[in-house]
């Protein structure tokens, strides 16, 4: 006997797990279906994001951040200490709790808002008389029929080619956050989000990092001024970078990694390190799924295709998160998911895709919103800028972490703010208040005229907001 649901929405990663909640406060009668397990076997929603993502790579990273402190840093503040060490299986053990809690967390919110929960894997066996039906094999083993569908199975991390992940020496994502001891030598492939956050994790517990980059420049998506003060900086702090390269071949060993590669210049190299990173982006999931059941349209991606209200080409079937285009980012899969509950409902559900912001969790960290210098200039607009350091920054002297700006692009004409850029330390928080004022189609002159507490780091943003009219106070 199938259960017969409004909602079925297929994972349980952010995009999933926060459409099946606020469908269930429209009203719905939901399921959620998700696959992932824990090590002992038992449900573990929250997907890539929860189990080998945001939460436990930021929480290595807050461990390792305290680590480096402690050997670099606390001195400067008089604090003396002696015999550091760091006990790794005791912070990957930290990290598992923090996940946990969180997975945890997610099955309370289920019960709390009466979605019903569904582990295993969810796949399409066909669509009748408008409805659909999807089969749950696993830990579950159930048919279940529904009015809408909300496909959010999310991504897998992209492998090289004849370099399959043995995550041992051959690394994803999820073996990046579990490597038993500091390697002595660490390999990245990819200087893009993962593998800045990763290979800062293990370079600050001593491992010596080098990344290979297939493009000619560093963060491309990023404004070139911070790009540029953020390569300086982790160039600084010990990470070796290789940009324009090709690799060649992957080995394994007894003992590490070979790859083999061409550097910018063409000539041949080989770099030998104990375990490899590799982090050159992710692949839609949609293996299991059985789109073809129904007519489910993939594109040449295996991305699912779908519109700017994330309708895919069958009624009532809708797909959000990183299984579609657009940036693959928790927050925006959450705002799909929300959007789309309020579509299922009649509602006006919205996603404003200028002003989704992006941020690197590395030090110093990297957040922006809107769009970039070097976009503006290609588009042809005719924008000022304005920009202050962390330098001139009460705050940032006081916490001992001056390093970055607060970059404004304001449109030369109306000063309505199209883009903010900071590098350096809290721009995760501070970004917030730059995505507000966009949402809000806010001025320069907005923030420079709003009161900000001193001393903040957010003064910073109020001074780069009075730079674009060349009068900062403070520098
Ligand atoms: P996912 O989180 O991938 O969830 C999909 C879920 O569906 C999974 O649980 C999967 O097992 C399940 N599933 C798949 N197929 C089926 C099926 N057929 N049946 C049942 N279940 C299925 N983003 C940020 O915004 N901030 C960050 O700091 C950040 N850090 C990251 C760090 C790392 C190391 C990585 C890898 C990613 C990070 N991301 C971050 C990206 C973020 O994790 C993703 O954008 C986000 O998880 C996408 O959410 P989703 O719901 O679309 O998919
Ligand atoms: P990415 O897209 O951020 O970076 C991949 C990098 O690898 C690029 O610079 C690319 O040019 C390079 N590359 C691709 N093929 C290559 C090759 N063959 N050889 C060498 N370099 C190659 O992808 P990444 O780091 O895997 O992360 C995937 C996604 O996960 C991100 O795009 C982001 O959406 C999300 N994420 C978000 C985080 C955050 O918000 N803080 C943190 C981590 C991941």
């Amino acid at each position: 006997m199938s259960k017969q649901f409004d909602v079925i929405v297929i994972g349980g990663g952010p995009g999933g797990y926060i459409g099946a909640i606020r469908a269930a406060q429209l009203g719905f009668n939901v399921a959620c279906i998700d696959e992932w397990a824990n090590d002992k076997g038992g449900p573990a929603p929250g997907g890539t994001c929860t189990n080998v993502g945001c939460i436990p790579s930021k929480a290595l990273l807050q461990s390792s951040e305290h680590f480096e402190h402690a050997g670099h840093h606390f001195a400067d503040h008089g604090i003396g200490l002696s015999n550091l060490s760091i006990d790794v299986a005791k912070m990957v053990g930290r990290k598992n709790t923090v996940v946990k809690q969180n997975n945890d967390g997610i099955l309370y919110l289920f019960k709390k808002n009466k979605v019903s929960f569904f582990h295993g894997r969810g796949a399409f066996v066909k669509a009748a008389d408008g409805l659909y039906q999807i089969s749950v094999t696993g830990a579950a083993n159930e048919s279940l029929t529904g009015k809408h569908v909300i496909v959010a199975t999310g991504s897998s991390a992209r492998a090289l080619p004849g370099a399959a992940f043995d995550e041992d020496r051959i690394l994803s994502n999820d073996g990046a956050l579990r490597i038993p001891a500091v390697p002595k030598t660490l390999g990245v492939i990819g200087s893009g989000v993962i593998g800045l956050e990763m290979g800062s994790v293990w370079r600050r517990l001593g491992s010596e990092v080098t990344v290979l980059e297939a493009l000619p420049n560093f963060l491309g998506a990023a404004d070139e001024g911070v790009a540029k003060e953020a390569l300086k900086a982790f160039t600084k702090q010990g990470l070796k970078f290789q940009f324009g390269v090709k690799i060649t071949e992957v080995k394994t060993t007894k003992k590490g990694v070979t790859v083999a590669y061409t550097d910018a210049k063409g000539a041949e190299a080989t770099l030998q390190v104990e375990r490899l990173i590799v982090s050159i982006g992710r692949v839609p999931n949609t293996t299991g799924l059985n789109p073809d059941a129904v007519g489910l349209k993939l594109d040449e991606r295996g991305a699912i295709v779908v519109d700017g209200d994330c309708r895919t080409n069958l009624p009532n079937v809708w797909a959000v998160g990183d299984v579609v285009r657009g940036p693959m980012l928790a927050h925006k899969a959450e705002e799909e998911g929300v959007a789309v509950a309020e579509r299922i409902a009649g509602q006006h559900g919205h996603v404003n895709f200028n002003t989704i912001p992006w941020v690197i969790y590395t030090s110093p960290e990297i957040a922006w919103v809107g769009r970039t210098e070097q976009q503006l200039k290609a588009d042809g607009v005719a924008y000022k800028a304005g920009q202050f350091p962390f330098l001139a920054n009460g705050r940032a002297r006081a916490l001992g972490d001056t390093t970055g700006f607060v970059k404004f692009l304001a449109d030369a004409k109306t000063d309505q703010i199209l883009g903010v850029h900071i590098v350096g330390p809290m721009a995760s928080e501070l970004i917030a208040e730059a995505v507000v004022a966009m949402e809000f189609k806010a001025s320069a002159e907005d923030i420079a005229r709003i009161c900000h507490a001193h001393p903040s780091l957010s003064e910073a943003t109020k001074e780069a907001a009075l730079a674009v009219d060349k009068r900062t106070l403070n520098f």
